[in-house]
Protein backbone atom coordinates (compact mmCIF):
# COMPACT_ATOMS: atom_id res chain seq x y z
CA UNK A 1 0.00 0.00 0.00
CA UNK A 2 1.24 3.57 -0.60
CA UNK A 3 -0.46 6.81 -0.04
CA UNK A 4 -2.08 9.38 -2.39
CA UNK A 5 -1.72 13.45 -2.28
CA UNK A 6 -4.48 13.19 0.51
CA UNK A 7 -2.27 10.29 3.09
CA UNK A 8 -5.18 8.01 2.18
CA UNK A 9 -3.66 4.14 1.96
CA UNK A 10 -4.07 2.99 -1.95
CA UNK A 11 -3.41 -0.31 -3.16
CA UNK A 12 -0.36 -0.46 -4.97
CA UNK A 13 -1.35 -3.48 -7.38
CA UNK A 14 -4.14 -1.25 -9.06
CA UNK A 15 -4.25 1.98 -7.60
CA UNK A 16 -2.36 4.07 -10.10
CA UNK A 17 -5.75 5.81 -10.98
CA UNK A 18 -7.63 5.79 -7.80
CA UNK A 19 -7.60 8.66 -4.95
CA UNK A 20 -9.14 7.18 -1.55
CA UNK A 21 -8.97 3.14 -0.82
CA UNK A 22 -11.15 0.66 -0.65
CA UNK A 23 -14.15 0.54 2.09
CA UNK A 24 -12.58 -2.21 4.15
CA UNK A 25 -15.76 -4.67 4.06
CA UNK A 26 -15.18 -4.26 0.46
CA UNK A 27 -12.01 -5.99 1.03
CA UNK A 28 -13.53 -8.80 2.43
CA UNK A 29 -16.33 -9.20 0.15
CA UNK A 30 -14.23 -8.53 -3.05
CA UNK A 31 -11.27 -10.71 -2.06
CA UNK A 32 -10.95 -14.74 -3.03
CA UNK A 33 -7.37 -15.27 -0.81
CA UNK A 34 -9.29 -16.91 1.82
CA UNK A 35 -9.91 -19.69 -0.49
CA UNK A 36 -8.02 -19.53 -3.53
CA UNK A 37 -4.97 -19.80 -1.98
CA UNK A 38 -4.62 -23.56 -2.43
CA UNK A 39 -4.34 -22.48 -6.34
CA UNK A 40 -0.54 -21.47 -5.12
CA UNK A 41 1.04 -24.14 -6.34
CA UNK A 42 -0.44 -24.33 -9.74
CA UNK A 43 -0.16 -20.42 -9.77
CA UNK A 44 3.39 -20.86 -9.19
CA UNK A 45 4.25 -23.50 -11.81
CA UNK A 46 2.08 -21.08 -14.08
CA UNK A 47 4.40 -18.31 -13.55
CA UNK A 48 7.61 -19.92 -14.17
CA UNK A 49 7.07 -21.44 -17.36
CA UNK A 50 5.57 -17.76 -18.23
CA UNK A 51 8.90 -16.10 -17.10
CA UNK A 52 10.38 -18.74 -18.87
CA UNK A 53 8.58 -17.99 -21.94
CA UNK A 54 9.49 -14.04 -21.23
CA UNK A 55 12.98 -14.70 -21.29
CA UNK A 56 13.32 -16.75 -24.16
CA UNK A 57 11.22 -14.38 -26.11
CA UNK A 58 13.78 -11.46 -25.26
CA UNK A 59 10.80 -9.76 -23.74
CA UNK A 60 12.93 -9.62 -20.09
CA UNK A 61 16.51 -10.32 -19.67
CA UNK A 62 18.19 -13.61 -18.25
CA UNK A 63 18.82 -12.12 -15.31
CA UNK A 64 15.67 -10.48 -14.43
CA UNK A 65 14.12 -13.95 -14.93
CA UNK A 66 16.85 -16.63 -12.85
CA UNK A 67 15.67 -13.39 -10.17
CA UNK A 68 12.08 -14.00 -10.54
CA UNK A 69 12.51 -17.80 -10.73
CA UNK A 70 14.27 -18.21 -7.81
CA UNK A 71 12.02 -15.57 -5.63
CA UNK A 72 9.48 -18.08 -7.04
CA UNK A 73 10.59 -21.02 -5.58
CA UNK A 74 11.24 -19.52 -2.02
CA UNK A 75 7.94 -18.49 -2.24
CA UNK A 76 6.15 -22.01 -2.83
CA UNK A 77 8.57 -23.02 0.18
CA UNK A 78 7.54 -20.68 2.11
CA UNK A 79 3.64 -21.43 1.46
CA UNK A 80 4.29 -24.93 1.46
CA UNK A 81 6.15 -24.52 5.37
CA UNK A 82 3.41 -22.31 6.25
CA UNK A 83 5.53 -19.77 6.65
CA UNK A 84 4.10 -17.32 4.26
CA UNK A 85 1.61 -14.48 5.34
CA UNK A 86 -1.78 -14.18 3.03
CA UNK A 87 -3.08 -10.63 2.81
CA UNK A 88 -6.85 -9.81 2.71
CA UNK A 89 -5.08 -6.39 0.98
CA UNK A 90 -3.81 -8.46 -2.04
CA UNK A 91 -6.89 -9.70 -2.67
CA UNK A 92 -5.83 -13.21 -4.35
CA UNK A 93 -3.53 -15.97 -4.95
CA UNK A 94 -1.98 -14.36 -7.75
CA UNK A 95 -1.45 -10.56 -6.06
CA UNK A 96 -0.43 -12.26 -2.63
CA UNK A 97 2.44 -14.25 -4.74
CA UNK A 98 3.27 -11.20 -6.86
CA UNK A 99 3.71 -8.96 -3.89
CA UNK A 100 6.25 -10.97 -2.26
CA UNK A 101 8.02 -11.68 -5.23
CA UNK A 102 8.57 -7.85 -5.13
CA UNK A 103 9.38 -7.83 -1.90
CA UNK A 104 12.19 -10.50 -2.19
CA UNK A 105 13.55 -9.47 -5.67
CA UNK A 106 12.43 -6.08 -6.06
CA UNK A 107 11.63 -4.19 -8.97
CA UNK A 108 12.09 -7.17 -11.59
CA UNK A 109 9.37 -8.59 -9.55
CA UNK A 110 7.32 -6.40 -11.56
CA UNK A 111 8.20 -7.83 -14.78
CA UNK A 112 6.58 -11.02 -14.07
CA UNK A 113 2.99 -9.89 -15.00
CA UNK A 114 3.93 -8.32 -18.19
CA UNK A 115 1.81 -9.42 -21.23
CA UNK A 116 -1.00 -11.69 -19.14
CA UNK A 117 -3.65 -10.82 -16.81
CA UNK A 118 -4.95 -11.73 -13.78
CA UNK A 119 -7.98 -13.42 -16.20
CA UNK A 120 -6.16 -15.95 -18.09
CA UNK A 121 -3.54 -16.41 -15.21
CA UNK A 122 -6.59 -17.54 -13.05
CA UNK A 123 -8.17 -19.44 -15.66
CA UNK A 124 -4.57 -21.45 -16.70
CA UNK A 125 -4.43 -22.06 -12.36
CA UNK A 126 -7.45 -23.66 -12.00
CA UNK A 127 -7.21 -25.51 -15.19
CA UNK A 128 -4.00 -26.94 -13.75
CA UNK A 129 -5.53 -27.66 -10.49
CA UNK A 130 -8.61 -29.47 -11.83
CA UNK A 131 -6.23 -31.34 -14.17
CA UNK A 132 -4.52 -32.36 -11.49
CA UNK A 133 -7.32 -33.12 -8.96
CA UNK A 134 -8.79 -35.08 -11.93
CA UNK A 135 -5.82 -37.33 -12.06
CA UNK A 136 -6.15 -38.25 -8.23
CA UNK A 137 -10.38 -38.59 -8.54
CA UNK A 138 -9.61 -41.13 -11.31
CA UNK A 139 -7.30 -43.14 -9.06
CA UNK A 140 -9.51 -42.93 -6.60
CA UNK A 141 -12.07 -44.59 -8.98
CA UNK A 142 -9.89 -47.01 -9.70
CA UNK A 143 -9.07 -48.10 -6.36
CA UNK A 144 -13.16 -48.10 -5.46
CA UNK A 145 -13.08 -50.69 -8.28
CA UNK A 146 -10.37 -52.90 -7.95
CA UNK A 147 -12.26 -53.01 -4.32
CA UNK A 148 -15.29 -54.08 -5.59
CA UNK A 149 -14.08 -56.65 -8.52
CA UNK A 150 -11.80 -58.09 -5.29
CA UNK A 151 -15.09 -58.70 -3.33
CA UNK A 152 -16.96 -60.13 -6.52
CA UNK A 153 -13.95 -62.20 -6.96
CA UNK A 154 -14.40 -63.70 -3.78
CA UNK A 155 -18.01 -64.06 -3.82
CA UNK A 156 -18.44 -64.78 -7.54
CA UNK A 157 -21.13 -67.72 -6.35
CA UNK A 158 -22.46 -66.19 -3.27
CA UNK A 159 -26.18 -66.52 -3.60
CA UNK A 160 -28.80 -63.54 -2.63
CA UNK A 161 -31.95 -62.17 -3.73
CA UNK A 162 -32.08 -59.77 -6.70
CA UNK A 163 -34.63 -57.31 -6.34
CA UNK A 164 -36.93 -55.26 -7.89
CA UNK A 165 -39.40 -52.67 -6.44
CA UNK A 166 -36.95 -53.62 -3.45
CA UNK A 167 -39.02 -56.72 -3.48
CA UNK A 168 -37.48 -60.18 -3.91
CA UNK A 169 -37.49 -60.65 -7.55
CA UNK A 170 -35.14 -63.06 -8.47
CA UNK A 171 -31.61 -65.12 -6.84
CA UNK A 172 -28.29 -63.35 -8.05
CA UNK A 173 -24.85 -63.42 -7.10
CA UNK A 174 -23.31 -61.57 -4.65
CA UNK A 175 -20.18 -60.75 -7.02
CA UNK A 176 -22.67 -60.09 -10.24
CA UNK A 177 -24.25 -57.18 -7.66
CA UNK A 178 -20.82 -55.67 -6.86
CA UNK A 179 -19.88 -55.73 -10.62
CA UNK A 180 -22.97 -53.77 -11.06
CA UNK A 181 -20.86 -50.73 -9.54
CA UNK A 182 -17.94 -51.56 -11.47
CA UNK A 183 -19.13 -50.56 -14.65
CA UNK A 184 -20.88 -47.16 -13.51
CA UNK A 185 -17.55 -46.83 -12.07
CA UNK A 186 -16.00 -47.25 -15.39
CA UNK A 187 -18.30 -44.70 -17.09
CA UNK A 188 -17.65 -42.11 -14.55
CA UNK A 189 -14.13 -42.31 -15.09
CA UNK A 190 -15.10 -42.24 -19.03
CA UNK A 191 -16.59 -38.87 -18.16
CA UNK A 192 -13.46 -37.66 -16.65
CA UNK A 193 -11.25 -38.68 -18.46
CA UNK A 194 -13.40 -36.62 -21.64
CA UNK A 195 -13.89 -33.70 -19.82
CA UNK A 196 -10.07 -33.67 -19.03
CA UNK A 197 -9.19 -33.96 -22.82
CA UNK A 198 -11.63 -30.93 -23.99
CA UNK A 199 -9.96 -29.02 -20.69
CA UNK A 200 -5.93 -29.40 -21.46
CA UNK A 201 -6.06 -26.36 -23.61
CA UNK A 202 -3.70 -23.46 -22.24
CA UNK A 203 -5.91 -19.95 -21.67
CA UNK A 204 -2.41 -18.31 -20.48
CA UNK A 205 -1.17 -15.34 -23.03
CA UNK A 206 -4.83 -14.56 -24.02
CA UNK A 207 -4.35 -11.29 -21.51
CA UNK A 208 -7.30 -9.40 -20.39
CA UNK A 209 -9.68 -10.72 -23.28
CA UNK A 210 -7.60 -9.43 -26.80
CA UNK A 211 -4.18 -11.05 -26.50
CA UNK A 212 -1.28 -9.46 -26.22
CA UNK A 213 1.19 -7.12 -28.56
CA UNK A 214 4.61 -8.50 -26.96
CA UNK A 215 5.99 -11.57 -29.36
CA UNK A 216 4.84 -14.46 -26.78
CA UNK A 217 5.17 -18.07 -27.49
CA UNK A 218 1.83 -19.67 -26.43
CA UNK A 219 2.87 -23.37 -28.18
CA UNK A 220 6.32 -23.18 -25.40
CA UNK A 221 4.39 -22.16 -22.40
CA UNK A 222 1.19 -25.10 -23.70
CA UNK A 223 4.28 -27.61 -23.56
CA UNK A 224 6.14 -26.65 -20.93
CA UNK A 225 2.40 -27.10 -18.86
CA UNK A 226 1.41 -30.09 -20.29
CA UNK A 227 -1.44 -28.79 -22.58
CA UNK A 228 -2.39 -30.24 -25.49
CA UNK A 229 -2.41 -26.79 -26.98
CA UNK A 230 -2.65 -23.04 -26.31
CA UNK A 231 -6.44 -21.78 -26.65
CA UNK A 232 -7.73 -20.59 -29.89
CA UNK A 233 -10.11 -17.50 -28.87
CA UNK A 234 -8.85 -15.16 -26.20
CA UNK A 235 -12.34 -14.25 -25.42
CA UNK A 236 -13.59 -17.80 -24.55
CA UNK A 237 -10.26 -18.36 -22.79
CA UNK A 238 -11.16 -15.93 -20.40
CA UNK A 239 -14.43 -16.90 -19.66
CA UNK A 240 -14.94 -19.91 -19.95
CA UNK A 241 -15.95 -22.04 -17.08
CA UNK A 242 -17.04 -25.09 -18.80
CA UNK A 243 -14.44 -27.34 -17.89
CA UNK A 244 -15.37 -26.91 -14.34
CA UNK A 245 -19.26 -27.49 -14.91
CA UNK A 246 -18.35 -30.57 -16.99
CA UNK A 247 -16.45 -31.82 -14.17
CA UNK A 248 -19.47 -31.15 -11.83
CA UNK A 249 -21.56 -32.81 -13.60
CA UNK A 250 -19.58 -35.60 -14.08
CA UNK A 251 -19.31 -35.25 -10.11
CA UNK A 252 -22.97 -35.35 -9.76
CA UNK A 253 -23.05 -38.53 -11.32
CA UNK A 254 -20.45 -40.43 -9.05
CA UNK A 255 -22.41 -38.91 -6.40
CA UNK A 256 -25.27 -40.53 -7.90
CA UNK A 257 -23.56 -43.73 -7.95
CA UNK A 258 -21.90 -43.87 -4.66
CA UNK A 259 -25.49 -42.95 -3.11
CA UNK A 260 -27.25 -45.59 -4.31
CA UNK A 261 -24.18 -47.75 -3.59
CA UNK A 262 -24.14 -46.50 0.52
CA UNK A 263 -27.93 -46.63 0.32
CA UNK A 264 -27.48 -50.82 -0.49
CA UNK A 265 -24.93 -51.09 2.32
CA UNK A 266 -27.48 -49.20 5.01
CA UNK A 267 -30.58 -51.77 3.52
CA UNK A 268 -28.13 -54.70 3.84
CA UNK A 269 -26.67 -53.94 7.46
CA UNK A 270 -29.53 -53.11 8.88
CA UNK A 271 -31.41 -55.81 11.33
CA UNK A 272 -33.80 -56.54 9.02
CA UNK A 273 -31.81 -57.93 5.96
CA UNK A 274 -28.43 -58.96 8.10
CA UNK A 275 -26.84 -59.20 4.70
CA UNK A 276 -23.23 -57.80 5.67
CA UNK A 277 -21.34 -56.46 8.53
CA UNK A 278 -20.00 -53.18 7.88
CA UNK A 279 -16.67 -52.78 9.43
CA UNK A 280 -16.76 -51.56 12.58
CA UNK A 281 -13.98 -48.53 11.34
CA UNK A 282 -16.58 -47.23 9.24
CA UNK A 283 -19.22 -47.31 11.91
CA UNK A 284 -20.36 -45.74 14.80
CA UNK A 285 -21.90 -46.13 18.63
CA UNK A 286 -25.31 -44.70 19.91
CA UNK A 287 -24.42 -42.37 22.62
CA UNK A 288 -27.59 -43.99 24.16
CA UNK A 289 -28.38 -47.53 22.58
CA UNK A 290 -25.57 -49.72 23.20
CA UNK A 291 -26.93 -52.38 20.79
CA UNK A 292 -26.81 -50.06 17.91
CA UNK A 293 -24.17 -49.62 15.75
CA UNK A 294 -25.29 -47.01 13.09
CA UNK A 295 -23.77 -46.98 8.86
CA UNK A 296 -23.01 -43.38 9.42
CA UNK A 297 -20.27 -43.14 6.65
CA UNK A 298 -22.61 -44.84 4.10
CA UNK A 299 -25.01 -42.44 5.85
CA UNK A 300 -23.46 -39.67 4.88
CA UNK A 301 -22.56 -40.62 1.18
CA UNK A 302 -25.93 -41.15 0.75
CA UNK A 303 -26.69 -37.29 1.43
CA UNK A 304 -23.39 -35.54 0.04
CA UNK A 305 -25.27 -35.64 -3.39
CA UNK A 306 -27.00 -32.75 -2.10
CA UNK A 307 -24.08 -30.87 -2.05
CA UNK A 308 -22.12 -32.04 -5.00
CA UNK A 309 -25.64 -31.14 -7.04
CA UNK A 310 -26.09 -27.56 -5.04
CA UNK A 311 -22.40 -26.98 -6.25
CA UNK A 312 -23.14 -27.80 -9.91
CA UNK A 313 -26.13 -25.19 -9.80
CA UNK A 314 -24.19 -23.05 -8.12
CA UNK A 315 -21.50 -22.70 -10.87
CA UNK A 316 -23.99 -22.88 -13.68
CA UNK A 317 -26.48 -20.18 -12.36
CA UNK A 318 -23.24 -18.12 -11.99
CA UNK A 319 -22.35 -18.12 -15.65
CA UNK A 320 -25.77 -18.35 -17.10
CA UNK A 321 -26.40 -14.84 -18.60
CA UNK A 322 -22.72 -13.17 -18.12
CA UNK A 323 -21.74 -10.92 -21.06
CA UNK A 324 -18.10 -12.13 -22.63
CA UNK A 325 -15.32 -11.56 -21.68
CA UNK A 326 -14.01 -12.16 -17.45
CA UNK A 327 -16.72 -10.27 -15.18
CA UNK A 328 -16.24 -10.74 -11.41
CA UNK A 329 -18.71 -13.00 -11.15
CA UNK A 330 -16.54 -15.77 -12.15
CA UNK A 331 -14.30 -15.67 -9.07
CA UNK A 332 -17.68 -17.18 -7.02
CA UNK A 333 -16.87 -20.30 -9.80
CA UNK A 334 -14.17 -21.36 -6.68
CA UNK A 335 -15.73 -22.82 -3.39
CA UNK A 336 -18.41 -24.84 -5.16
CA UNK A 337 -15.53 -26.29 -7.61
CA UNK A 338 -13.40 -26.91 -4.49
CA UNK A 339 -15.67 -28.19 -1.96
CA UNK A 340 -17.49 -30.94 -4.93
CA UNK A 341 -13.79 -31.73 -5.55
CA UNK A 342 -12.76 -32.74 -1.59
CA UNK A 343 -16.62 -33.98 -1.20
CA UNK A 344 -16.09 -36.18 -4.02
CA UNK A 345 -12.63 -37.52 -2.79
CA UNK A 346 -13.61 -37.87 0.96
CA UNK A 347 -16.60 -39.92 -0.17
CA UNK A 348 -14.64 -42.25 -2.71
CA UNK A 349 -11.77 -43.01 -0.20
CA UNK A 350 -14.69 -43.97 2.59
CA UNK A 351 -16.50 -46.26 0.52
CA UNK A 352 -13.09 -48.20 -0.83
CA UNK A 353 -12.75 -48.59 3.20
CA UNK A 354 -16.24 -49.81 3.74
CA UNK A 355 -16.45 -52.04 0.57
CA UNK A 356 -13.07 -53.63 1.10
CA UNK A 357 -13.28 -54.96 4.62
CA UNK A 358 -17.48 -55.54 4.83
CA UNK A 359 -18.50 -59.04 5.11
CA UNK A 360 -21.42 -60.47 3.36
CA UNK A 361 -23.51 -63.20 5.86
CA UNK A 362 -24.27 -66.22 3.14
CA UNK A 363 -27.10 -67.74 5.59
CA UNK A 364 -29.13 -64.10 5.85
CA UNK A 365 -28.77 -63.87 2.51
CA UNK A 366 -30.34 -67.21 1.97
CA UNK A 367 -32.81 -66.96 4.42
CA UNK A 368 -34.39 -63.95 2.27
CA UNK A 369 -34.22 -66.17 -0.76
CA UNK A 370 -35.81 -68.81 0.78
CA UNK A 371 -38.52 -66.53 1.87
CA UNK A 372 -39.25 -65.00 -1.88
CA UNK A 373 -40.45 -67.57 -3.93
CA UNK A 374 -37.21 -65.93 -6.10
CA UNK A 375 -37.36 -68.77 -9.17
CA UNK A 376 -41.40 -68.78 -9.87
CA UNK A 377 -40.01 -67.26 -13.14
CA UNK A 378 -37.74 -70.53 -13.35
CA UNK A 379 -41.02 -72.67 -13.19
CA UNK A 380 -42.98 -70.32 -15.62
CA UNK A 381 -40.67 -70.68 -17.92
CA UNK A 382 -40.01 -74.36 -17.52
CA UNK A 383 -43.80 -74.56 -18.20
CA UNK A 384 -43.69 -73.02 -21.22
CA UNK A 385 -40.35 -74.83 -22.50
CA UNK A 386 -41.04 -78.54 -21.41
CA UNK A 387 -44.71 -78.83 -20.81
CA UNK A 388 -45.32 -76.50 -24.13
CA UNK A 389 -48.10 -74.08 -21.80
CA UNK A 390 -48.44 -71.06 -23.33
CA UNK A 391 -46.87 -68.18 -21.10
CA UNK A 392 -49.69 -66.46 -19.93
CA UNK A 393 -51.54 -70.03 -18.96
CA UNK A 394 -47.87 -70.53 -17.19
CA UNK A 395 -47.63 -67.51 -15.54
CA UNK A 396 -51.12 -68.38 -14.14
CA UNK A 397 -50.51 -71.52 -12.53
CA UNK A 398 -46.96 -70.36 -11.53
CA UNK A 399 -49.18 -67.81 -9.02
CA UNK A 400 -51.22 -70.67 -8.47
CA UNK A 401 -48.31 -72.82 -6.93
CA UNK A 402 -47.21 -70.04 -5.20
CA UNK A 403 -50.05 -69.45 -3.72
CA UNK A 404 -50.24 -73.29 -2.37
CA UNK A 405 -46.18 -72.81 -0.68
CA UNK A 406 -47.21 -69.75 1.02
CA UNK A 407 -50.58 -71.43 3.08
CA UNK A 408 -47.84 -74.10 3.56
CA UNK A 409 -45.63 -71.67 4.95
CA UNK A 410 -42.39 -73.04 3.18
CA UNK A 411 -40.30 -71.94 -0.24
CA UNK A 412 -40.81 -72.92 -3.12
CA UNK A 413 -38.00 -75.95 -3.05
CA UNK A 414 -39.58 -77.46 -0.34
CA UNK A 415 -42.61 -78.12 -2.50
CA UNK A 416 -43.02 -81.71 -3.34
CA UNK A 417 -44.13 -82.95 -7.01
CA UNK A 418 -47.35 -84.17 -5.51
CA UNK A 419 -48.29 -80.67 -4.33
CA UNK A 420 -47.26 -79.60 -7.55
CA UNK A 421 -49.62 -81.72 -9.41
CA UNK A 422 -52.35 -80.34 -7.51
CA UNK A 423 -52.13 -78.06 -9.95
CA UNK A 424 -49.89 -79.45 -13.33
CA UNK A 425 -51.03 -82.42 -13.40
CA UNK A 426 -48.30 -83.26 -16.00
CA UNK A 427 -45.34 -82.14 -13.93
CA UNK A 428 -42.58 -84.55 -13.73
CA UNK A 429 -39.18 -84.82 -11.64
CA UNK A 430 -37.80 -82.31 -13.24
CA UNK A 431 -39.75 -79.28 -11.99
CA UNK A 432 -38.12 -79.71 -8.63
CA UNK A 433 -34.61 -79.10 -10.04
CA UNK A 434 -36.03 -76.00 -11.93
CA UNK A 435 -36.80 -74.69 -8.19
CA UNK A 436 -33.79 -74.82 -6.71
CA UNK A 437 -32.18 -71.68 -6.19
CA UNK A 438 -28.62 -72.43 -7.11
CA UNK A 439 -29.87 -74.12 -10.61
CA UNK A 440 -32.07 -70.74 -11.75
CA UNK A 441 -28.83 -68.84 -11.08
CA UNK A 442 -26.76 -71.23 -12.82
CA UNK A 443 -28.69 -71.34 -15.57
CA UNK A 444 -28.19 -67.14 -16.08
CA UNK A 445 -25.48 -67.51 -18.39
CA UNK A 446 -26.55 -65.11 -21.52
CA UNK A 447 -24.20 -62.50 -21.70
CA UNK A 448 -23.72 -60.11 -18.97
CA UNK A 449 -25.96 -62.52 -16.87
CA UNK A 450 -25.45 -63.79 -13.07
CA UNK A 451 -24.24 -67.49 -13.31
CA UNK A 452 -21.24 -67.72 -11.38
CA UNK A 453 -19.01 -68.75 -14.41
CA UNK A 454 -19.91 -65.67 -16.10
CA UNK A 455 -19.20 -63.73 -12.87
CA UNK A 456 -15.65 -65.15 -13.06
CA UNK A 457 -15.30 -63.85 -16.75
CA UNK A 458 -16.80 -60.43 -15.70
CA UNK A 459 -13.78 -60.11 -12.79
CA UNK A 460 -11.22 -60.86 -15.30
CA UNK A 461 -12.53 -59.02 -18.02
CA UNK A 462 -13.22 -56.42 -15.46
CA UNK A 463 -9.16 -56.49 -13.90
CA UNK A 464 -8.05 -56.49 -17.69
CA UNK A 465 -10.39 -52.97 -18.67
CA UNK A 466 -10.12 -51.12 -15.40
CA UNK A 467 -7.36 -52.12 -13.48
CA UNK A 468 -4.70 -53.04 -16.84
CA UNK A 469 -4.20 -56.14 -15.07
CA UNK A 470 -2.80 -57.86 -18.29
CA UNK A 471 -1.85 -61.16 -17.03
CA UNK A 472 -5.00 -61.93 -15.62
CA UNK A 473 -6.74 -63.19 -18.64
N1 LIG B 1 -9.49 -13.45 -7.98
C1 LIG B 1 -9.95 -13.29 -9.32
C2 LIG B 1 -10.82 -14.48 -9.73
O1 LIG B 1 -10.72 -15.44 -9.09
C3 LIG B 1 -8.80 -13.21 -10.25
C4 LIG B 1 -9.11 -12.53 -11.54
C5 LIG B 1 -9.31 -11.07 -11.30
N2 LIG B 1 -9.46 -10.33 -12.51
C6 LIG B 1 -9.96 -9.12 -12.54
N3 LIG B 1 -10.09 -8.57 -13.70
N4 LIG B 1 -10.37 -8.51 -11.45
O2 LIG B 1 -11.57 -14.44 -10.65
Amino acid sequence: MKNNSSGKKINNIWGGRFSSSTDEIMQEFNSSIQFDKILYLDDIDGSLAHSEMLCKQEIISKKDFDLITSGLKQIRAEISNDQFSFSLKFEDIHMNIENRLVAIIGDPGKKLHTARSRNDQVATDIKLWLRRNIDEIDLNLCELQGSLIEKAEANYDLLMPGYTHLQVAQPITFGHHLLAYVEMLGRDRGRLADCRKRLNELPLGSAALAGTSYPIDRYFVAKKLKFEKPTDNSMDAVSDRDFAVEFMSASSLIAIHLSRLAEELVIWSSDRFSFIKLPESFTTGSSIMPQKRNPDAAELIRAKPGRIFGNLFNLMTVLKGLPMAYGKDMQEDKEPLFDTVKTIKLCLIVMNGMVSKLEPIPVKMLEALQKGFPTATDLADYLVTYLAIPFRDAHHFTGKIVLLAESKNCSLEKLTLDDIRTIVPNADQNILNVLKIENSVSQRTSYGGTAPKNVLKAVKKAKLKFLGNKNEI
